[in-house]
């Protein structure tokens, strides 16, 4: 998903109070920015916002971070809220998520990730070895992710790479809306490819 040329976004991701534009000064330190020592979740690739949104909102014991790569993409979420206590957005490539943050994270979300469907760009594609490595920094003790997508190939590739990597499956779903999903948080792709009849699936792993 790239939006182009979203005009002033440069300037409201500046002036936005739910952006921390001096993240590279925080690494282990993040709970200063919350003020408090709840857990802190992290979405990878969060889009325009809708899951992390409604997430900050549903658990206001749990301080949330979402991370995304593109100002035209970010200031759509943005539009959505002007401030909540319990939200940060982080406008970067999570290429480098490891020189960000060090032992402090407790869940890494991955919603909907770019497929990267060339072999040759497996490495791009978040739940790739490469990026569990990284991950293993980030994490405060036990390290947790939850994984939905709507695309079978990057959800069957996601699985061998957890798996080889030593994670454990706590659960896993095919069709995510053929479960009970009470608890569920929606995503904004998600909502897209569910109403089109597609099925989401859902795997939440811990090591
Ligand atoms: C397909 S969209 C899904 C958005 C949202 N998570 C959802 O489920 O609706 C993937 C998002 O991840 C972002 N993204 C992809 N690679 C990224 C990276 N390396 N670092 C940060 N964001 C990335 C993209 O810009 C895009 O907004």
């Amino acid at each position: 998903m790239r939006l182009r040329n979203v005009k002033g976004a440069k300037n409201i991701i500046e002036k936005s109070k739910l952006v921390v534009d001096d993240y590279q000064n925080y690494q282990g330190q993040y709970k200063k920015i919350f003020n408090n020592n709840n857990p802190i979740h992290l979405e990878i690739g969060t889009g325009k916002g809708k899951f992390i949104i409604n997430m900050a909102k549903k658990y206001p014991n749990i301080n949330f971070i979402g991370i995304e790569k593109y100002d035209s993409v970010l200031v759509r979420a943005l539009e959505k809220e002007d401030y909540i206590e319990n939200l940060r957005f982080i406008r970067m490539d999570a290429t480098y998520i490891d020189d960000i943050f060090k032992n402090e994270i407790d869940t890494i979300y991955l919603n909907f990730s770019d497929p990267w469907p060339k072999e040759r760009h497996k490495h791009r594609r978040l739940t790739d070895s490469v990026f569990l490595k990284k991950y293993d920094k980030l994490f405060k003790d036990k390290k947790h992710i939850i994984m939905k997508t709507d695309n079978r190939k990057l959800f069957e590739y996601s699985i061998i790479e957890f798996t080889n990597y030593g994670y454990k499956i706590k659960e896993i779903s095919l069709n995510l809306y053929d479960d009970d999903i009470t608890e569920n948080v929606a995503t904004e792709y998600e909502e897209k490819f569910h109403n089109k009849g597609f099925p989401i699936y859902k795997i939440e792993i811990t090591k």
